[in-house]
Parts: C-alpha cells; sequence; structure tokens
C-alpha cells in the first residue's frame, strides 16, 4: 500500500482547529484509495516566537525536507509583527523548498452565496497561479536615516528571466489541461520595467503554448472584472503581489475565504510542497470552534492530487460541493450555525 509522510504545521489561532479535520478527511480519503497516511507535527507558531524567539528551529526546513508534503494551518497573531511571523516560518519554506508556484482555486458552490449577483455557481471555477518566490516580496532594499526628517525606505522588486519563465510555463500548462485560456496580470503601464519584461515572457511563452488562447489585463482593470465578471476567467497568471491580492479578491467572490485553498508547489518536486487554506490565524473568532475547515479540507486534496491521488482528491471536492448544495449544515461564515465539528462530521458522513 502507497505511503505518505506528511509534515503538518498548525500555526496559530484556527490554523490548530482546522488541520485536525483535513487530516481526518485525508485517512477517510486514504482508507477508500489504498493509501495511508503519517503525520509529525511541528509547533512552529508565533506561540513558540513568544517563548523561544523563533517561530522555527534553526534546523526547521532540514526537519521537514524528507516529507512528502507538508499541510500547513495558518500563521500570525496579534502581539507579533505580521512581517515576522510571515518571514520566519512560510517564506522561509516557500524560497528554501522552491515552491515557485502558488496555485489558488476559486470555485462558486451551488449553496454558497457569493456576494455578487452575477457570480452563477457552476459558472465561476478559475485558478489564480500566483508566482511565490520573487517579484515585488523581496528582501532587497533597506531604510536610511531612521527618525531623521529624510528618512526614507526603498524596496526592490525583482523579476528574473528564469523565474517568471518557469512559473508561466506552469500556468500555460494548466490552462492547457482545462479550459485553455489564460489571462495575465499586468501594470506595464505605470511599471515600467519589471512589467513589459513580464509582458514579453508571456508573449514568448504564450508562443510555445499555441493551444491557450491568453491576454493581459492590467490589474486594476482586472481587479474591477473579477466582481464583473469573474466567470470568464480560467487561469489567471500574475506576480507575487498581485496574485496575492486577486486570490483574497477571487475568494471574496467565492462567498468566504473560508473556503479558499492554496498549493505552494515546487513542480520538480527536488522538495515537499506546501498545502495551506488562503485565509490566516482569524485571531477574532479563534477558540470558539466555529473556524470554516474547507479552506483546510480542500487544501488537504490538492495534497493528495499533488501525491497523485487525484480520484481521492476528486471525492473530497466532490463532498464538499454535496455539503454545500445537499444539506444546511455550514459554519457561520457561510450564514449558519453549525461548528467546525459539525460540519467535518457531515462531511465525513457525504463521502
Ligand atoms: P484572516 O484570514 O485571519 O481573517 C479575515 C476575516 O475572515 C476574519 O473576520 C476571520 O474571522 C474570517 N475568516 C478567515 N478564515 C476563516 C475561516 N476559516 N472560517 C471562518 N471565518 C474565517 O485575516 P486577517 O485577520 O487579516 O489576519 C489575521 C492573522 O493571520 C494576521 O496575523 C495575519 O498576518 C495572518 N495571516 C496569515 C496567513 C497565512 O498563514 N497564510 C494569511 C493571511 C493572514
Ligand atoms: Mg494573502
Amino acid at each position: 500500500m502507497t505511503h505518505h509522510h506528511i509534515a503538518l504545521i498548525p500555526g496559530d489561532g484556527i490554523g490548530t482547529e482546522v488541520l485536525p479535520p483535513a487530516q481526518r478527511v485525508v485517512d477517510a480519503a486514504g482508507a477508500r484509495h489504498g493509501f495511508t497516511c503519517s503525520y509529525t507535527a511541528y509547533d512552529w507558531s508565533c506561540e513558540r516566537y513568544a517563548r523561544e524567539g523563533a517561530m522555527m528551529p534553526a534546523d526547521g526546513l532540514d526537519q521537514l525536507r524528507d516529507k512528502d508534503a507538508i499541510l500547513l494551518g495558518a500563521v500570525g497573531y496579534p502581539g507579533v509583527p505580521d512581517h515576522v511571523s510571515l518571514w520566519g516560518l512560510l517564506i522561509p519554506i516557500r524560497r528554501g523548498f522552491r515552491q515557485y508556484v502558488n496555485v489558488r482555486p476559486i470555485r462558486v458552490f451551488e449553496g454558497v452565496e457569493s456576494p455578487l449577483r452575477a457570480a452563477v455557481p457552476g459558472e465561476v471555477d478559475f485558478v489564480v497561479v500566483r508566482e511565490n518566490v520573487e517579484g515585488e516580496y523581496s528582501e532587497i532594499g533597506g531604510r536610511l536615516n531612521r527618525g531623521f526628517a529624510e528618512e526614507m525606505a526603498v524596496q526592490e522588486a525583482v523579476f528574473t528571466r528564469a523565474g517568471v519563465t518557469r512559473v508561466l510555463d506552469y500556468a500555460f500548462g494548466l490552462a492547457a489541461r482545462r479550459d485553455r485560456r489564460l489571462t495575465s496580470a499586468t501594470k506595464s503601464n505605470g511599471i515600467v520595467h519589471t512589467l513589459p519584461f513580464w509582458d514579453e515572457l508571456v508573449a514568448e511563452r504564450g508562443a510555445e503554448h499555441p493551444a491557450v488562447v491568453w491576454d493581459q489585463e492590467h490589474i486594476d482593470a482586472l481587479a474591477a472584472k473579477f466582481v464583473l465578471d469573474p466567470a470568464r476567467f480560467d487561469v489567471v497568471v500574475a506576480s507575487n503581489l498581485f496574485g496575492d491580492i486577486l486570490s483574497d479578491l477571487a475568494a471574496a467572490v467565492a462567498g468566504s475565504i473560508g473556503i479558499a485553498p492554496a498549493a505552494n508547489l515546487n513542480p520538480e518536486r527536488d522538495f515537499p510542497s506546501m498545502f495551506e487554506p488562503v485565509h490566516g490565524s482569524a485571531p477574532d473568532i479563534a477558540g470558539r470552534g466555529i473556524a470554516n475547515p474547507l479552506g483546510a479540507i480542500w487544501s488537504a486534496a490538492l495534497m493528495l492530487d499533488h501525491l497523485g491521488h487525484r480520484a481521492a482528491a476528486d471525492d473530497i471536492t466532490a463532498a464538499i460541493a454535496a455539503v454545500l448544495a445537499k444539506t444546511d449544515v455550514r459554519t457561520p461564515d457561510l450564514g449558519g450555525d453549525s461548528t467546525t465539528a459539525e460540519f467535518t462530521e457531515k462531511l465525513l458522513e457525504l463521502l
């Protein structure tokens, strides 16, 4: 029987509440599809930072290196600056394991009310592919003259031919397996060096993928179209910052950020990939047992797909669709009054 060794990093806040449901769903899917998983859990979090001065140990990446995949809840908590929690854990894992593609699927499910009248269930079904290791989220820059009137901050965006090309190739390949439509997010009218370069590389890679019809939109207009006509998209490819913003917007279009999943992929499989819901640690509802576990569960389905269990992943997304379409069991963010545990039971029943 196939066996996988999974690293679990629940993190902070509701991260610790949504990972156990995801783990149960993975085990249930495994029992049906003939694979097993063992888990090693890590307490890396803001709590650990407060206790020991670091989000994870110095050899953290080495502890994860031999795992088949990483399932992460969320990190961040009031009292620890967000750039500390992000740069102390998530970003080192994404970069150290060359997880240069961030895949964020968006679907409006039947039974979930989108805030948009135009978002018809079944019609809105697209994927944001975000560049995940360079671009605007760069360590290059600095601060000068702190505390003086001439104080300044400089941050350089870094776009490399290799880095942009590989994420574009992933996105075009994904579009070729879906509806063969790709939209590139740009802003080459205002940002005159990096984004014209991005556009050139899109045209170059597009020529290598003739089956895919592609276009490009400036990020401001694209944001408006996500709201006005979300059904028009199939694969949207974007730089690190643009993809981050677009995928939260898209998650809101889908009805709740609590549903949205993400995969941080190292497509070459030289390192483990990491799967995590898009949402954060939600300190406003943490500890009450009402977090929506769907983002974590769907992320676990993406993990199983990556590990070669497509049928198991499809079963899980079908169970998600079924619980939303056929029952009124749902957590408060989706207008229901069920707890995380009640919702998970119902989903397992349908699985
Ligand atoms: P958030 O996603 O934690 O919460 C935003 C809003 O959505 C809140 O009202 C929250 O209650 C609600 N929400 C989020 N997930 C939900 C779920 N599964 N079920 C029900 N409601 C849900 O974003 P926020 O408040 O901006 O950030 C809180 C902390 O999380 C910060 O420290 C931030 O840095 C961190 N964060 C971490 C991320 C990660 O680990 N990947 C991503 C985003 C934020
Ligand atoms: Mg984000």
